[in-house]
């Protein structure tokens, strides 16, 4: 595939039925190169997810879900019953489960499919493993029409011509079709908006830069990127209406966790009076989660940080590195959580349960 392609045009995730495969854009090589690649082993599937060549937290949750399904049907092969089979695919969870430990959506998706194996037992096992199949294809539409409603949602706080930042990936890339940040900005540009969107570049691995950048400027988006120390540099200047962030987990009274250097920009924006909108489909709401304190965040590779995009490396050998991948927002400093249920603002412990609630009933009209 050319480095011209749009990455619009590709799937983010995607299941093959032909070959029984996931295929997903290796995030790794992008700016650079957007190729697509075939996952198919238990281990090709973790370590895809472990080394961020799908990564955000919707995407993790979709692949986790066509993950599940393919090693259904590989263990309904060898099992002569239902206890036979469970045992093996609750093995396979517990292994996905181990990539990463802070996006909800990881676990949300396997716990989705595993009350979709227990509910079908009494079925045959190629019931069972067509039941699996399809609830992870539904896992993947939800994700598209929560993406879209948020953008909607998202799209009624802005006018035409804002300055908009966002921090991290949290799109087309980490997600489905619109994502979850730029949900917001797509739709506005469908809409001739013209927004001007900011991106920081998020160290240390760069999704801004490398990722959110190119989606939007695939999307024709007039896209700005800035390091992560600029931001107050802009607010100050005037030059941002909203900040449009995505999220891995958000506890009951509001707390988010989201990519390093997050609650930054929230800190700031309050300082400039800018809104910190928070963009998190219902499956990213963990109601199990009490507060921030409780959310475990994921600690990475040091080289991230010393060596990765540098032709030497950038500090001494021997010194130690703090590499958190994810920090947490107090919700004191979100202005609002926008879900594919509505938008919810302080107190968060009421207006996210009132969500919940909207998605419970949703669910029991289908
Ligand atoms: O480490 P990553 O790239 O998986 O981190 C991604 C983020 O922090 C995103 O902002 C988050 O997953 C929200 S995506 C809708």
């Amino acid at each position: 595939m050319s480095e011209k392609q749009s990455i619009m045009d590709i799937d983010t995730v995607s299941l093959d039925e032909s070959d029984h495969s996931i295929v997903i854009i290796d995030q790794t090589l992008l700016p650079y190169e957007t190729k697509t690649i075939h996952l198919t082993s238990q281990k090709q599937i973790w370590d895809a997810i472990y080394t961020l060549q799908v990564r955000g937290a919707p995407a993790i949750g979709v692949t986790a879900g066509f993950g599940m399904y393919l090693a259904a049907r590989e263990i309904a092969e060898k099992a002569d019953s239902f206890d036979d089979f469970y045992t093996a695919f609750k093995k396979a969870e517990d292994y996905l489960d181990s990539s990463r430990p802070t996006a909800v959506n990881l676990s949300w998706a396997l716990k989705q499919m595993d009350k979709v194996a227990l509910a079908n037992r009494d079925k045959s096992l190629p019931e069972v493993v067509e039941a699996l199949h399809q609830e992870s294809v539904r896992i993947q539409e939800e994700d598209i029409r929560a993406c879209h409603k948020l953008g909607e949602y998202g799209l009624t706080l802005v006018k035409p011509g804002d300055g908009l930042l966002t921090h991290c990936n949290a799109g087309k890339l980490a997600a489905t079709r619109y994502g979850m940040a730029t949900a917001p900005m797509y739709l506005g540009q469908e809409k001739g908006y013209g927004f001007h969107v900011y991106c920081d570049e998020t160290r240390p691995v760069l999704q801004g830069a490398r990722l959110t950048a190119r989606e939007l400027m695939d999307s024709g988006i007039d896209t700005t990127v800035i390091c992560d120390n600029m931001v107050s540099s802009l607010m100050k200047e005037g030059k941002i209406q909203a900040v449009f962030v995505g999220c891995d987990r958000v506890a009951a009274n509001g707390d988010t966790a989201n990519k390093i250097g997050t609650s930054g920009v929230a800190i700031i924006a309050k300082h400039y009076g800018v809104p910190m909108y928070i963009m998190a489909p219902t499956s990213t709401i963990d109601m199990n989660t009490k507060t921030g304190d409780e959310i475990h965040i994921e600690q990475r590779n040091p080289d991230e940080v010393t060596e990765m995009w540098y032709k030497r490396r950038m500090a001494p050998e021997g010194v130690k590195v703090y590499n958190p991948a994810f920090d947490v927002t107090d919700h004191e400093l979100i202005t609002a959580i926008v879900t594919e249920f509505g938008i919810a603002r302080a107190p968060y412990t009421e207006s996210l349960k009132q969500m919940m609630e909207r998605k419970a009933e949703a669910g029991r009209q289908q």
